[in-house]
């Protein structure tokens, strides 16, 4: 039989050669998919310094991380955190400058802030949508413009977090489609500038993570209630990915495949990887590619699925 056991201690070993000490600022990583990847980040021994709105929450943050890098180092690393929102002119250069002077420098990026909504997009108002803009792209704009330099001269990594609502637009998802959109191709616009000087970019599309369910707060699970209501949507626009049909991704599992991915210097990370293949297919068989997509989000093949 296979030593699974042997296999994820090498793949621990050969993380941590690669990631210890790396300087990583995570954007959004005082809660849910951020937290579980600055956690992952932590345990392999990277320093990190964590974001986000709620002192509350980096407070809690910094030391979940903290109790990690103890239990798996020996001398544990620096775990900071700030309190900043992105939605705010000058925040990010704020906190870059803040990352830069208490670290002495960035070697890796990764932005973990989104903002999921169901709707009715000839319905919503269209402030939905600009906040929908605002939430998922304009938060990500100012502090990549300030991290990219210290990043690139690292020769690190600048990941973003996305979503399959990136890369297909289902029912009652539109308005969140179009800010994951946008993001994704801001996110190409960064790539073609920082390859040349020495940066790495990887653009992550997962499908629906599942959350822990003991430690969330309850709002978490309710966040779609108002939303659905409001535009007169089905019950099942409540679920993650509006319902359709997808397996919840393992939020750990996800985190490790995201670091191996820039490890290897992968441009690109879809989970599951069936949805890429879909992507391709709507392209080259737009009528076709469509009717499979449609499949999966008319409940026809309903198991559980995103955010
Ligand atoms: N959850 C899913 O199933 C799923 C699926 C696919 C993709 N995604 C994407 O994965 C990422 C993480 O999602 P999640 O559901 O795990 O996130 P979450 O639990 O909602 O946490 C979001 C994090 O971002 C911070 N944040 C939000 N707005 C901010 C702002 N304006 N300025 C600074 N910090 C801000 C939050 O801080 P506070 O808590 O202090 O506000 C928190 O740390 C997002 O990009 C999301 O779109 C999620």
């Amino acid at each position: 039989m296979a030593d699974h056991s042997s296999d994820h201690s090498t793949r621990n070993d050969s993380a941590t050669a690669y990631w210890q000490r790396q300087r990583c600022l995570i954007a959004g990583g005082t809660n849910g998919f951020g937290l579980v990847l600055a956690k992952t980040l932590s345990r392999y021994g990277a320093t990190v310094m964590l974001l986000g709105r709620s002192a509350d929450g980096v407070r809690n943050a910094i030391a979940l991380c903290e109790s990690v890098a103890r239990t798996t180092t020996e001398s544990p690393q620096q775990i900071l955190g700030l309190t900043a929102d992105l939605n705010q002119t000058g925040e990010g250069e704020r906190v870059v400058a803040h990352c830069l002077q208490k670290l002495g420098g960035c070697d890796s990026f990764f932005f973990c802030i989104g903002q999921s909504s169901r709707s009715s997009i000839l319905k919503i108002a269209p402030k939905e949508i600009r906040s929908s803009i605002e939430a998922n792209l304009m938060t990500a704009v100012e502090i990549t413009q300030a991290v990219a330099d210290p990043v690139c001269r690292a020769h690190g990594h600048l990941v973003f977090i996305s979503s399959l609502a990136g890369k297909f637009v289902t029912p009652a998802m539109g308005n969140y489609a179009i800010g994951k959109s946008s993001l994704a191709a801001f996110v190409e616009a960064v790539r073609l500038e920082a390859k040349p000087l020495g940066g790495h970019v990887l653009l992550v599309s997962p499908g629906p993570i599942a959350r822990n369910t003991s430690r969330e707060p309850t709002s978490s699970f309710n966040r779609y209630d108002g939303d659905v209501v409001e535009c007169g949507l089905p019950e099942s626009a409540k679920q993650p990915g509006g319902g359709a049909s997808l397996r919840l991704l393992d939020a750990t599992r996800l985190a490790q495949e995201v670091l191996l991915a820039c490890e290897k210097q992968d441009p690109e990370l879809v989970r599951p990887k069936k949805a890429m293949l879909l992507a391709g297919l709507i392209e080259w068989f737009p009528s076709w590619g469509r009717r499979i997509l449609r499949q999966y989000t008319s409940g026809e093949n309903r198991s559980t699925d995103d955010k």
